[in-house]
């Protein structure tokens, strides 16, 4: 009887064992991404259930889903996030979906211009086109592309961003998001002019970027700032981040090589000042204040294009590991959202504007859509 007792303990103490080596195990990158995509569609159905036909989803604030109008440049991310879904499950349930979100986007043309058109454009009906061949969405790309060119004035060089009367004629980093809609479906020259422009006036000798240029009508710099960062000299971590991304896409893109050497030199300046767990806070200069996963999540998909890019080996060998641990970070629970929760959104923990006082440690919609392209991207 003793030693029937005995057997039984060892056995359960050898049961448990197993379980902790089983769960300390790495899960593969694979496995993770698996979870990741499951996860994303339940979240992705609920955030649908909560919208009507003309909101698109902003963020999700003292339990209450915050919606804004299509003409909010974040309109694309939702769509595009249910395009990456698709394209890695297949359902034909999420391309539906997929679908009924990018049409609320249709006639976005139509409206008065906005640099961010690209941002809602690429995101919405760029994938749409990419995954479905569907040639209507052409037209409404080009349509987009030829709006978002009337904001370049050739005598100052560069698209302008905000029509701010505060400002004479003002560029934020993030504008070279925007370039991939010209690239594919416009005036290629504008977007090369605007890239090469933002390289010499934007950047500091560290790499790290400025914010916001303010230009004079004959292309002169009129002053440099910040808006959404903690000083006009410190580095606004998703700044960094648009700048990382908008370079390594920009040589993708066009193939110039000062392009890819600006990225590399951006890359090289981020990788060391991210903390351990790979993810920043919303500015570089504030170090134990709140973390930015849409910063953490555009770098992450940048470093995993950078990685295939770069011709330092070194340099992509530390990308390519920083985006895994990001992805990583990413897919535990201090910020992936649990089943249900999160109003929909997949990841927690996003900064919008921390001087402005608006979505600070919350979620946002292009950190899931970007963290869905990393996956993608490192899957590939
Ligand atoms: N483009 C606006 C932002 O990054 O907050």
């Amino acid at each position: 009887m003793i030693n029937f007792l005995l057997m039984k303990r060892i056995l359960s103490l050898a049961a448990v064992i197993a379980v902790a080596a089983a769960c300390s195990r790495t899960e593969s990158l694979p496995a993770l991404t698996d979870r990741v995509f499951e996860r994303a569609k339940v979240q992705a159905f609920d955030l649908a259930a909560r919208l009507g036909d003309t909101q698109t989803p902003r963020t999700f604030q003292a339990d209450t889903l915050v919606t804004a109008p299509i003409g909010w440049w974040c309109s694309g991310f939702f769509p595009g996030t249910l395009w990456y879904i698709y394209e890695y499950t297949g359902d034909d349930t999420v391309k539906d979906l997929a679908w009924h979100e990018t049409r609320k986007l249709e006639h976005l043309a139509e409206g008065k211009t906005d640099h961010d058109i690209g941002f809602q454009l690429m995101s919405s009906y760029g994938n749409a086109y990419r995954l479905t061949g569907d040639t209507a969405c052409v037209s409404i790309l080009k349509e987009g592309a030829a709006k978002l060119a009337t904001r370049f004035n050739p005598e100052v060089g560069v698209i302008r961003s905000w029509d701010n009367k505060k400002w004479n004629y003002p560029v934020i980093i993030d504008n070279m998001m925007n370039l991939e809609l010209l690239t594919q479906y416009g005036d290629r020259d504008i977007a090369l002019a605007h890239a090469r422009k933002t390289q010499r006036e934007h950047f500091r000798p560290d790499f790290t970027t400025y914010h916001l240029v303010n230009y004079a009508d004959d292309g002169s710099v009129l002053g440099r700032q910040t808006v959404q960062g903690a000083a006009d000299e410190s580095a606004w971590a998703r700044g960094q981040a648009w700048a990382l991304y908008g370079y390594t896409m920009m040589a993708r893109e066009t193939g110039d090589e000062a392009f890819q050497a600006q990225a590399e030199h951006i890359a090289r300046m981020i990788l060391p000042q991210l903390p351990e767990d790979g993810i920043p806070y919303w500015d570089f200069s504030k170090p134990g204040e709140e973390r930015d996963a849409s910063a953490g999540a555009v770098m992450a998909s940048a470093f995993a294009e950078l990685a295939t890019r770069t011709a330092d080996a070194d340099l992509a060998d530390a990308c390519r590991a920083m985006a895994e641990k990001q992805v990583r970070t990413f897919a535990t629970p201090e910020y992936l959202a649990g089943p249900g929760t999160n109003g929909g959104f997949l990841l927690k923990h996003s900064v919008g504007n921390k001087p402005g006082n608006s979505e600070v440690d919350v979620p946002l919609t292009y950190a899931d859509y970007y963290y869905l392209e990393a996956l993608l991207r490192l899957a590939r």
